[in-house]
C-alpha cells in the first residue's frame, strides 16, 4: 500500500477513496467478518488490535476522529459493519479479501480530507478501511522522491519533506502551468458573486505575473498581489496561521 510519488508530483495524498462497490442484502455480521479475516492470514491477536466493531466502546471515536463534517455525525448517519485500522500492507490485503466474499462495500479513509463524507458513510452496506495507522513517510533527497503511505496527512508530507530538504516540495499540479495552483473562493453577494483566486506558484513574482497575464489577462494581476515565501511558509500560510508560526504546526493539523 505504498505510493511512490516524484517531489513535484500529485498533490492530494490524503485523498485517497477507493469505492469499491460490492451490493450486499442482508446485513451482515460483524463476526462473521472477523472469521473471515481469521480465514485470511490474520492472527486473532491482530484482528483484536485491528477491527472496531459497533459494541467496542472505542467505536464511535474512531468513527469520528477523523470525520470533519458534523452534518456525518448523527446518529441516522449510517455506520460501517466494522471500521478496520491496518497496520501492515496485509491486513489491507485480507480487508479487501473479505470484503469482496462478503459483498460488503469497502470504503477507504485516508488521512481525512473529505468533507463530504464519502469515506466513511454509505447508503450501502460498508466497512471502513481506516489508514491512520499506516503514515510512514521517507524521504530521499538524493533521488528526488518519497514514498508516502495512505495515512498521511498533507501536513506530515511537508513537515517530513522540509525537515530533510529545504530546496525540495511536493506542489500541486494544474493544467495552466505545471508550477501553479490556483483556488477559486466563490462569495455570493445579494445579485452578484464575489470570486477570489488563492494560490501558488514555484517560482518568482515576476514569473508568475507573466504567465498570469497570458492566461488570464482579465484579473489584471500585479507585482503587489503577490508575496515570496519559502515553500514550508506558503503551508502555513494555506492552513491560516500566522506568519510567526513554526513548521510544526504542520504536525498537527487534521489533514
Ligand atoms: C500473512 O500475514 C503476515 C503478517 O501477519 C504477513 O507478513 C504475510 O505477508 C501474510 N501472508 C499472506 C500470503 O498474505
Ligand atoms: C444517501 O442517500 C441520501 C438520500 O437519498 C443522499 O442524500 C445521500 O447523499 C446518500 N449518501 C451517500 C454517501 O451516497
Ligand atoms: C526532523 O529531523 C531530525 C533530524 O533527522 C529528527 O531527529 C527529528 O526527529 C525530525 N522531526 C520530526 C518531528 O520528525
Ligand atoms: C506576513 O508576511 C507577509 C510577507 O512577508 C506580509 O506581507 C504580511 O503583512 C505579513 N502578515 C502579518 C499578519 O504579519
Amino acid at each position: 500500500m505504498k505510493t511512490e510519488y516524484l517531489h513535484s508530483s500529485l498533490f492530494l495524498v490524503s485523498l485517497l477513496l477507493i469505492p469499491l462497490s460490492y451490493v450486499s442484502s442482508a446485513p451482515p455480521d460483524p463476526n462473521a467478518f472477523l472469521q473471515c479475516l481469521a480465514r485470511n492470514n490474520v492472527s486473532d491477536e491482530d484482528t483484536k488490535a485491528i477491527v472496531f466493531s459497533p459494541h467496542n466502546p472505542m467505536f464511535t471515536s474512531v468513527l469520528n476522529s477523523l470525520a470533519k463534517n458534523l452534518r456525518f455525525q448523527t446518529p441516522e448517519t449510517p455506520k460501517p459493519v466494522v471500521i478496520v485500522t491496518p497496520k501492515i500492507d496485509s491486513h489491507v490485503q485480507s480487508t479487501i479479501a473479505c470484503a469482496k466474499e462478503m459483498k460488503i462495500q469497502l470504503k477507504t479513509r485516508s488521512g481525512g480530507h473529505d468533507y463530504d463524507g464519502r469515506s466513511y458513510t454509505s447508503n450501502e452496506t460498508f466497512l471502513i478501511l481506516d489508514m491512520f495507522n499506516m503514515k510512514r513517510i521517507d524521504v530521499f533527497p538524493e533521488t528526488e522522491t518519497a514514498v508516502v503511505e495512505a495515512g498521511a496527512t498533507l501536513g506530515e508530507v511537508y513537515y517530513n519533506i522540509w525537515n530533510k530538504s529545504k530546496i525540495h516540495a511536493f506542489p500541486a499540479v494544474d493544467k495552466m502551468d505545471p508550477d501553479l495552483f490556483i483556488r477559486l473562493l466563490l462569495q455570493p453577494g445579494d445579485k452578484t458573486v464575489k470570486v477570489t483566486l488563492l494560490g501558488e506558484f514555484l517560482g518568482d513574482c515576476n514569473r508568475l505575473v507573466g504567465i498570469m497575464n497570458q492566461e488570464i489577462p482579465q484579473v489584471g494581476f500585479k507585482n503587489t498581489d503577490c508575496m515570496q515565501s519559502t515553500w514550508i511558509k506558503s503551508k502555513l500560510w494555506w492552513a491560516n496561521f500566522d506568519n510567526n508560526t513554526a513548521p510544526e504546526a504542520l504536525l498537527v493539523l487534521f489533514n
